[in-house]
């Protein structure tokens, strides 16, 4: 059985004058010790998918009641409270794209982390203290000893987004979904909060949801890669398979983006996609990718691709259409 399995998960955003649909009918699943990360412009749904996954949705955000989110057999979305409360900061744990949605302004970093030890580990007050300090130093804050006594308007962004990773771990959860973890952060520091990372799944058997619009981050430490476009996913790919050869030709262009990755690479030329990520009131009846792709032809504006499934990949394409096994996901 999967740690995680997600089924046609859609989240709505119900607006005066009309709705967003933020994540729109996705399907996935995360396997124990698997690395999963979550890939797209910003605007794509990757903060909702993962705010959806701990059921932390709020007014006017809805998710559908056909969505289901099966965490080690269970149901997420008919957990009750205190279910959720044991399954939040224990089992599952977030690194939140925003660090005031960790951080209460007004409690010192190490008190609060400490907080979660006494929660969710049962430690005693000093032992868990103590333990804040070395969570801070493992996320390479510098003398931790003064400053789990700080306030987190005391910390700079990027210490702050460690504080928070040290937070999301202290309870050795066995999913951590990371949204945008380093993205404040130098890149010597970010290489090693990855390692960090990598460590901690190996040593404590934990999976990873790692939420990203930075492709090079996640080369050599992903093992999945979902890569989702205006709430859909567009493909879903081992690692290896989508650095090697990425099917849709949005990842493509996300990949020649990138100097060092993509066409380009010897001539080191910069690849731009035209136009931007379309918002609810200007999605295209066909792909929503169209408007911008390089290799548009008239189905794709006309008429929504499904998911086909091409071996074991799954891409929303029609370039796929003729080397379609089955369509899979929330289309079937
Ligand atoms: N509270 C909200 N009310 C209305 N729309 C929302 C709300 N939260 C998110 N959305 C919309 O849902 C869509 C997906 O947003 P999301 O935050 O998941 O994007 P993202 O992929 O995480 O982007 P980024 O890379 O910028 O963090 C966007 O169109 C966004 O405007
Ligand atoms: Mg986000």
């Amino acid at each position: 059985m999967s740690l995680l399995e997600v089924r046609n998960l859609s989240t709505r955003f119900k607006l005066i004058d009309h709705t967003v649909r933020a994540v729109d009918g996705i399907s996935f699943s995360v396997e124990h010790n698997e690395t999963l990360a979550i890939v797209g412009e910003s605007g794509c749904g990757k903060s909702v998918t993962a705010m959806s996954l701990m059921n932390l949705i709020q007014a006017p955000g809805e998710i559908d009641s056909s969505s289901e989110i099966i965490f080690e057999g269970k149901n997420v979305l008919e957990m009750n409270d205190s279910e959720l409360k044991e399954l939040r900061g224990g089992k599952i744990a977030m690194i939140f794209q925003e660090p005031s949605a960790s951080f209460n302004p007004l409690f010192r970093i190490g008190s609060q982390i400490a907080e979660a030890l006494k929660i969710h580990q049962g430690a005693a007050k000093d032992e868990a203290l103590v333990q804040a300090e070395k969570l801070l130093d493992s996320v390479k804050i510098s003398e931790p000893d003064r400053r789990v006594k700080n306030y987190p308007f005391q910390l700079s962004g990027g210490m702050l987004q460690r504080a928070m990773t040290a937070l999301a771990i202290s309870c050795s959860p066995k999913l951590l979904l990371a949204d945008e973890p380093t993205t404040a952060l130098d890149v010597t520091i970010q290489a090693q909060i990855i390692k960090l990372l990598q460590d901690e799944a190996s040593e404590k058997n934990m999976s990873i949801i790692f939420v990203t619009h930075d492709l090079e981050l996640i080369d050599g430490f992903a093992d999945r890669i979902m890569l989702l476009y205006a709430g859909r996913v567009f493909e879903q790919s081992t690692a290896p398979e989508f650095f090697d050869n990425p099917l849709h030709p949005y990842g493509e262009d996300l990949m020649n983006a990138i100097p060092r990755m993509g066409l380009f690479k010897d001539e080191h030329k910069l690849y731009t996609i035209k136009g931007q990520v379309p918002d609810e009131k200007s999605k295209p009846i066909g792909c929503a990718y169209a408007p911008r792709c390089r290799k548009c032809f008239d189905k794709c504006v006309n008429e929504e691709p499904p998911l086909f499934s091409v071996n074991s990949r799954n891409v929303r394409c029609w370039l796929f259409e003729n080397k379609n096994l089955s369509t899979d996901g929330e289309d079937k």
